[in-house]
């Protein structure tokens, strides 16, 4: 175990180690509306806890004597090394419930060499973000808003501000039935505390008839008017396209069909995701739609995951079934509602250290080792 890069780092934790205890601790700390309006999934509020569930379907058969006394957890994506296939997922309005939000959490990314994925409904702007995050790898994640001229400007400003990818979520063309914030008629997007980053956009700022200083009521109006888009298609991917030379990936694709369409119009990568069980009630688990999802593209684009990763075995178990990288959304969240930065990184680091430690255990000294033979069990048809 002294072995592990990653469990050297280990200082003592101000946070939970357990990821229910994390999320226990944080429903503690924050108010109701904040708390659910990071756990609750949307209708019957079951999907977060399927997709977490659904790892158990999968289980690791380790194998023995394979001296993973060295262990290299790097991998390669767009020509560009990583230390570790794991992302922080894009989350909006993180500063409800922190003030620092997303500066807090991009600091804490760089330190653990983790690229931090922006969303476009940050509370603070891209730039800053970028500015808060340093050298490194980071994305930026695009809500196509109906406005395209907005949705090519943010494109552009995150290209200027040095973000290496454009992730375009496309399962929210709108906000789904989350009843908890329809229960609690809360919009975390009010007061401006979700829309910083349209605030310092000048296409969406020029649409505006007075500053958003004189009259910041009119701004969340007009954001909310264009927040969304449901009437692209595939085709719209080109005008994007146009906008940047940036690698593009396309998350929230969970058919396989929609995994060639996303081949075939020209998608750098593909991220299967269900926004965490925020969208779609019902909705396929995540990892059970992974393997189609491979199997659709081959070795040609390249496959990420979220939704439902919690600990180190996850990641072991998503690779093994194709996925070249997984986003951490929720667990990081509750980080920095307990504790900010720190909490942040704590996590991170717990969750790399388990993460190498089950890579270790399973046998295996690197990420190019995994695949479908360590794993017996079957997704759900
Ligand atoms: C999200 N997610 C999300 N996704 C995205 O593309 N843009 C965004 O702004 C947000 N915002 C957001 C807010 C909150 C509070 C959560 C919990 C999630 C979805 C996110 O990127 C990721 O897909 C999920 O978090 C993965 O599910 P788990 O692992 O967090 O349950």
């Amino acid at each position: 175990l002294v072995q592990s890069k990653v469990y050297q780092q280990l200082e003592k934790n101000i946070i939970p180690v357990s990821y229910e205890e994390l999320e226990a601790k944080a429903r503690e700390h924050l108010e109701d509306k904040p708390f659910y309006y990071v756990a609750a999934s949307a209708g019957a509020q079951s999907a977060a806890d399927k997709n977490n569930r659904a790892f158990e379907k999968w289980q690791i058969v380790p194998r023995m004597l394979c001296d993973t006394s060295s262990r290299d957890l790097s991998v390669s994506l767009f020509g560009k090394k990583m230390e570790y296939p794991v992302l922080c997922a894009p989350i909006g309005v993180q500063s409800i419930i922190h003030p620092q939000g997303e500066l807090a959490s991009a600091r804490a990314a760089a330190a653990m060499k983790i690229p931090f994925i922006s969303s476009t409904a940050s509370t603070y702007s891209l730039e800053k973000i970028s500015e808060a995050y340093g050298e490194g790898e980071k994305w930026f994640q695009l809500y196509w808003s109906s406005d395209r001229e907005v949705a090519g400007s943010m494109v552009r400003r995150a290209d200027q501000a040095g973000y290496s990818a454009i992730v375009i979520t496309l399962d929210t063309p709108m906000m789904a039935w989350r009843e908890k914030d329809i229960e609690h008629a809360y919009l975390p997007f009010l007061e401006a505390k979700g829309i910083g980053n349209y605030l310092e956009d000048p296409v969406f700022c020029s649409r505006l008839e007075v500053s958003p200083q004189e009259d910041i009521k009119a701004a969340v109006l007009l954001w909310a008017k264009i927040f969304g888009n449901p009437s692209l298609t595939w085709k719209d991917l080109e005008y994007l396209r146009m906008q940047t030379n940036l690698p593009i990936l396309l998350k929230g694709i969970l058919h396989p069909e929609d995994a060639r369409l996303a081949e075939e119009h020209g998608a750098d990568g593909i991220i299967v995701s269900n926004h965490g069980g925020r969208q779609l009630d019902g909705v396929i688990p995540a990892i059970d739609a992974l393997p189609d999802v491979v199997e659709a593209v081959g070795d040609r684009v390249p496959v990420l995951m979220d939704s439902g990763i919690r600990r180190g075995a996850d990641i072991v178990k998503a690779l093994s079934l194709g996925a070249k990288a997984v986003f951490i959304g929720r667990p990081y969240m509750y980080g920095l509602a307990l504790a900010g930065e720190e909490g942040v990184k704590q996590v991170l680091r717990n969750i790399l250290a388990d993460f190498d430690l089950s890579m270790a255990l399973s046998g295996k000294c690197s990420v190019a080792e995994l695949n479908r033979g360590l794993l017996r069990g079957s997704s759900v048809r």
